[in-house]
């Protein structure tokens, strides 16, 4: 996550010339954006230079990125009336299209496509969580529709990105973590499963903030694999899922700050308690931190591929 990124000087180059809402909407910089890392890095697979945001331009609504503060979508979402006018227009986002055709003609490690789960996309038009938490507790009914619309237009969008060449899809549903269980299982879980029961030609790999502690019900899903955060041993999550998925994870980003010993006898250790396991994908727990020295990045995945 945050594959491509702050912590790399050419994209901040790039940046200094570009808003963000451009590198993701320019297909040329986008596919640029994409390769930087597996040039400059050599990572085993591509992620799609994206944003779980960018869903909501087919919607009718517009996007900016804040500076410091991440994305706004307005005009926000506030009732059902508002709901009922969102459009589906994914024919808006050829530009996601255009960029995986261009980044498969390029890459010769698989690509990555991926959406927002719908309860954070749906956080993000609503506005924030603690919004979202009043809209459902005051009418869970209407917010089920705003789940049910942005599944449907995800399911759209991401088969548009199968059409185009990804080889692998990742569902990102950051903040549903944060919800108590049964409202976790109603608004995230329940919407999720129906977009991995519609999306069966490649494989799903679920994120979510807090997954280690719901690993075993993300692994019924439907999906091929769970990406994990750090907060437990990976090879303990292992135990509790059985061999039914790949797990992917869970170096906690800020490992990344260590020393160079520190980061081989991390790694070293973590392979040490996975030995043998088929389906293990190597990967940080969440984004790469944008004050990451390049150097520790590309030391930790040269450790990695020579212990393969
Ligand atoms: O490398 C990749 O991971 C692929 C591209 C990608 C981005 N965002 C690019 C991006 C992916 C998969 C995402 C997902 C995403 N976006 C999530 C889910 C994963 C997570 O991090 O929990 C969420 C919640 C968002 C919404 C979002 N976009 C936020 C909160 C921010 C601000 C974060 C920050 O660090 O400033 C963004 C902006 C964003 N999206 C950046 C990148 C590389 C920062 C770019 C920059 O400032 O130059």
């Amino acid at each position: 996550m945050r594959q491509a990124g702050r912590y790399l000087p050419e994209y901040q180059k790039l940046r200094d010339k570009h808003s963000l809402k451009e590198l993701f909407t320019n297909s040329d910089l986008a596919t640029a954006v994409t390769l930087m890392p597996i040039q400059q890095i050599g990572f085993d697979a591509a992620i799609l230079f994206s944003d779980i945001l960018i869903l909501s331009l087919s919607m009718g609504l517009s996007l900016e990125f804040i500076e410091g503060s991440g994305p706004v979508v307005s005009p926000q979402i506030q009732n059902k009336g508002d709901i009922l006018r969102l459009k589906n227009e994914i024919e808006q986002l050829g530009f996601v299209k255009q960029t995986i055709v261009n980044l498969k003609k390029e890459l010769k490690v698989p690509l990555i496509g991926f959406c927002g789960g719908p309860f954070t996309v749906a956080s993000y038009l609503i506005g924030d969580l603690k919004k979202t938490k009043k809209w459902i507790y005051e009418d869970p009914d209407s917010f089920e529709l705003l789940l049910d619309k942005i599944s449907d237009l995800s399911c759209q969008y991401l088969q548009s990105q199968i059409d185009a060449g990804v080889d692998a899809i990742q569902i990102f549903d950051s903040w549903a973590g944060f919800l108590s269980e049964d409202l976790l299982k109603r608004f995230s879980f329940n919407f999720i499963k129906k977009i991995c029961a519609k999306i069966t030609k490649v494989p799903i790999i679920i994120f979510m903030r807090n997954s280690c502690f719901y690993a075993k019900e993300l692994s019924s899903l439907g999906c091929k694999a769970i990406s994990c955060d750090w907060f437990l041993d990976l090879s303990h999550i292992r135990k509790q899922v059985g061999n039914q998925v790949a797990l992917q994870g869970n170096f906690d980003p800020d490992f990344l700050y260590g020393s160079k010993e520190k980061i081989l006898e991390m790694t070293l250790d973590l392979q040490h308690k996975m030995k043998g396991d088929k389906g293990w994908i190597v990967n940080l727990g969440h984004g790469i931190k944008p004050d990451t020295d390049v150097e520790k990045v590309k030391w930790f995945v040269q450790i990695i591929q020579q212990e393969k």
